[in-house]
């Protein structure tokens, strides 16, 4: 099958369309043929060398942690799925980085799939486990966002900003989304109320919740919990970050393949609650021009490879 390896860490360039060995079936796995596979910023960073000291890394790698495609082949002890099945898959592999989703075909566990929502594009599916795993523990899990509740997202129209803006809507929470003003429409759109983030943010927020907020979650980093838990207190918010954890009052929210979550994930989408934004779509052998475009660009969608079209 044909796959995207990497030999030795670096830049956009170190990727190469190569003919890999097909992955074997176990008794307890999934063959999958993937459809589409989304890049992510940590699939730059694992390739830049950021996981060297944390993760177990064994060259060739195959990087890439969201896929959804079809089920070819099941392993004996496998009844949850079946061939023909369509799905979406996180399959992130925690102990070796080696055999991900820039490839024909994958072979996982069960645990690490769930049906694909049927309205969903392939692209737009495959955007879908890893952001959509986040979002969710963010805004359920660590923020316990509630019915009647606010919510205040930063680069809320980020992959996992957009998500977490429409999981929360769709628990019945009023949401201001921080985020350029070229995304104010597509924020208005899910519902959210949208705050220049280049202009007095915290004026504009003053003035959309005088309430206050009940929960802040931070996607971009840069000192943001710190700067708004100084200014609004930390007594009756919550704050939760996914990419900056040093400040004390910010819950860290690293996402976790929890099964029972990615399934809520897919449910939500299914409903058409849950919509994930999908920008350039590149055929799987142009994996490198894609990074190079993902190491520029902002909020204009999850950037996804496309196979077997
Ligand atoms: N902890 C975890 O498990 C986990 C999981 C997934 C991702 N992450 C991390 O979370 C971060 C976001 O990931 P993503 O996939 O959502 O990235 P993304 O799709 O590239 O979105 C990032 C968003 O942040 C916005 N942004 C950047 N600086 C900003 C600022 N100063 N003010 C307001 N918005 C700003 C960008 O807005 P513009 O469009 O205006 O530039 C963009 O919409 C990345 O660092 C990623 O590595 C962590």
């Amino acid at each position: 099958m044909k796959a995207i390896v990497y030999h030795r860490y670096g830049g956009p360039e170190v990727l190469e369309l190569a003919e890999v060995a097909p992955p074997k079936v176990n008794v307890d796995s999934v063959l999958v043929r993937v459809h589409a596979a989304a890049v992510n910023p940590v699939d730059l960073a694992l390739r830049g060398g950021y996981g060297e000291t944390t993760v177990p890394t064994y060259f060739p790698v195959i990087p890439g942690w969201d896929i959804a495609g079809v089920v070819e082949q099941v392993g004996i002890g496998v009844g949850e799925f079946k061939p023909g099945d369509e799905v979406i898959g996180y399959v992130r592999i925690s102990v070796a980085h080696q055999h991900g989703g820039y490839a024909e075909q994958v072979a996982t566990e069960p645990h690490t799939l769930a049906p694909k929502p049927a309205n969903l594009s392939w692209e737009e599916a495959a955007a879908l486990p890893l952001n959509g795993l986040t979002a969710y523990q963010a805004v359920v899990r660590a923020l316990d966002v509630q019915a009647g509740s606010t919510l205040l997202v930063y680069g809320a129209a980020g992959g996992v900003g957009s998500l977490a803006v429409q999981i929360a809507i769709a628990r019945g929470a009023t949401v201001i989304g921080v985020a350029a003003d070229s995304h104010a429409e597509m924020l208005r759109g899910l519902g959210a109320r949208p705050v220049s983030d280049t202009g007095p943010a915290l004026e504009q927020i003053a003035a959309l919740a005088p309430n206050g907020v009940d929960a802040v979650l931070d996607t971009i980093g840069q000192g943001t919990v710190s700067a708004v838990a100084d200014a609004i207190g930390h007594g009756a918010t919550r704050y939760a970050s996914v990419v900056e954890f040093t400040d004390h009052r910010t819950t860290p929210v690293l996402a976790r393949l929890v099964p029972e979550d990615l399934r809520a994930v897919a449910e939500l989408a299914s409903r058409g609650q849950l919509r994930p934004r999908v920008g350039a779509v590149f055929p799987l052998s142009a994996a490198a021009e894609a990074h190079e475009l993902a190491a520029t660009r902002h909020g204009q969608g999850r950037i996804v490879l496309r196979m077997n079209p």
